[in-house]
């Protein structure tokens, strides 16, 4: 899980810090049949943002906690970890149901309150529907936690539309006059709970805390569920910890889009903008060229070399890496694929799970599938397509043409329209063609099938055994020539035209023709009739 917004210089992890990410709600607001948590921004589930975030930060252990659809969400969450540092830090804990924000970190208790191991000093808790928090942010939030002295520090952003955000209510004033501090933070109250005043506050509540240790789980057991919707809250420890005469400190949002919460399908679309310029900025500083950059799209896990090229409405997907130097031409999409460096790509290529070496030149119109590799200096060309195929160094497949289940060695010509026909109904077989061999235009490979070193297969050729090294396959009709047929026939069809009628010069020529026509040469009729 690369991030390209996070490529910046990222923090060590910091001692003592738990970090607990809450993904377990259902997500009514979205009106899906995916957990929330799972819907993609620029390509990546919203929840590995925050994990992204928690990985590069916890000094102690991560709780994610997980509910609805738990398994998709644990797999997806585990998938997504894999290879990172940090990842053995990562526990995934069940609420099975769900009632509320303060119960889902409830769950995490089992995790950071082992006997066995040193409890932490701090948590973080961060919600698993805010995908536009930087790990910079959360930097400075915990350094505000700790310059304040603070039990409890929150994340707040100033919203010209706070609706639906908890809204942080402040104290009136904090009596010293000539101050230039806000006032300390009493409360923050949900949206469906706050009075018409408590409403009209545009400082709202990011879901972004750090807790000290020795408050938060003690502070969870008191929770009661009295407000709206009958949960418990997790924002009800900020009053808990002012009625204990506890700090509460307030870092606010420079960029409010950073608080974004995504409840709703227009939240998340919001979110895929800002995430997918950011992106764009990230790889244009880091010296690549976008002829239109808003037509390009470029998912958070994708990376690419400098002096790449990408014209407009390229679409790179998934983990896809480009190298250095690779022109992208309009209208591409590549998916999950390693392009290497001086990779030339024509317009409007479909690139899945492949592996592109370096100065190969594929397109334009060329469909990769799942498991192709196309070695250094190969080239692939128009309407052609791959599966599960190597084509080896400096050979080429220009034109028309299916390659599946197959091994091709280097300096191979794959003539126009040839075809492996790798499929016998119910099972996949292999082709495999030696180095330096000529495949005619129109040929059929039936696999299994193994064409040696060197040979050649002439155009129009069934393969349907191997060919040995050095050797010409041909295997197609052989051709009749009608002397002065056609010019008899011209003339044939030119009397009746003459005659005026056409329907019946038709007939009338058609029956002519055949007894003015020569007869084709003694055996070879049976082929003339094809
Ligand atoms: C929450 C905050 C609100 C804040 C807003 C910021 C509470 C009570 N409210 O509201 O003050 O302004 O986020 O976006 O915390 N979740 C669970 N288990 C549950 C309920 C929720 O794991 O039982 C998870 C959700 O999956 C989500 C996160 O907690 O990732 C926040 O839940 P959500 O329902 O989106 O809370 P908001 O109403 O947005
Ligand atoms: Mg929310």
């Amino acid at each position: 899980m690369k991030h390209a917004i996070n490529h910046q210089k990222s923090s060590q992890p910091i001692p003592g810090l738990g970090v607990i990410v809450m993904a377990a709600g259902l997500g009514k607001r979205m009106n899906s049949n995916n957990a929330k948590v799972l819907h993609h921004v620029a390509g990546q589930a919203m929840v590995l943002y925050a994990v992204d975030v928690a990985l590069r930060l916890a000094g102690h252990r991560i709780a994610v906690v997980v509910g609805h659809q738990a398994d998709r969400v644990q797999q997806v969450v585990e998938a997504g970890v894999v290879g990172r540092p940090g990842a053995e830090l990562l526990h995934i804990v069940k609420q099975a149901e769900q009632l509320g924000t303060g119960h889902a970190v409830m769950q995490s208790r089992p995790v950071f309150l082992d006997e066995k191991a040193a409890r932490p000093t701090q948590y973080l808790i961060l919600n698993g529907d805010t995908p536009l928090l930087k790990e910079q942010t959360v930097c400075e939030l915990l350094r505000t936690h700790q310059s304040q002295g603070a039990t409890v520090t929150l994340l707040t952003a100033k919203l010209e539309d706070p609706t639906g955000y908890g809204r942080v209510i402040r104290r009136e004033s904090n009596g010293s006059h000539g101050s230039v501090a806000p006032p300390d933070v009493l409360k923050i109250v949900e949206d469906r709970d706050a009075t018409p005043d408590e409403r009209a506050t545009h400082e709202i509540n990011v879901g972004t805390y750090v807790v000290s240790g020795e408050f938060l789980f003690d502070a969870l057991d008191k929770l009661e569920p009295d407000n709206a919707q009958g949960e418990l809250y997790l924002t009800d420890i900020v009053h808990m910890a002012v009625a204990q005469g506890r700090r509460v400190a307030a870092a606010t949002l420079q960029d409010p889009d950073e608080g974004l919460g995504v409840n709703t399908r227009q939240q998340l679309a919001a979110a895929e903008q800002v995430v997918r310029q950011q992106i764009r900025e990230c790889w244009l500083d880091a010296g690549v060229t976008m002829r239109d950059p808003r037509s390009v799209w470029i998912d958070a896990g994708v990376t690419i070399g400098k002096d790449s090229v990408l014209y407009p409405n390229v679409t790179l997907e998934g983990t896809t890496v480009i190298g250095e130097g690779t022109t992208i031409h309009s209208g591409v999409r590549i998916s999950d694929c390693v392009i290497g460096n001086d990779v030339e790509v024509l317009d409007h290529c479909v690139l899945r799970e492949s592996h592109v070496d370096d100065e190969a030149h594929l397109g334009p119109f060329v469909h990769l599938r799942p498991g192709v590799v196309v070695r250094r200096k190969a080239k692939v060309g128009n309407f052609v397509e791959m599966k599960k195929t190597e084509l080896g160094e400096g050979s080429k497949a220009n034109h028309l043409s299916y390659l599946g289940d197959a091994t091709i060695a280097e300096n191979v010509n794959i003539g126009a329209g040839t075809i492996t026909c790798n499929y016998d109904g119910v099972r996949k077989h292999k082709t495999v063609i030696g180095k330096n061999v000529f495949l005619g235009s129109d040929t059929q490979l039936i696999a299994p099938v193994t064409v040696g070193d060197g040979s050649v297969v002439a155009a129009g050729t069934t393969v349907t055994q191997d060919v040995p090294p050095d050797s010409l396959a041909i295997a197609r009709v052989a051709q009749t020539n009608r002397v002065g047929w056609v010019a008899k026939r011209r003339a044939v069809l030119a009397i009746g035209i003459s005659n005026g009628n056409s329907a019946r010069v038709a007939v009338a020529s058609k029956t002519t023709a055949k007894k003015a026509l020569p007869k084709p040469k003694k055996g070879r009729a049976k082929s003339a009739k094809r």
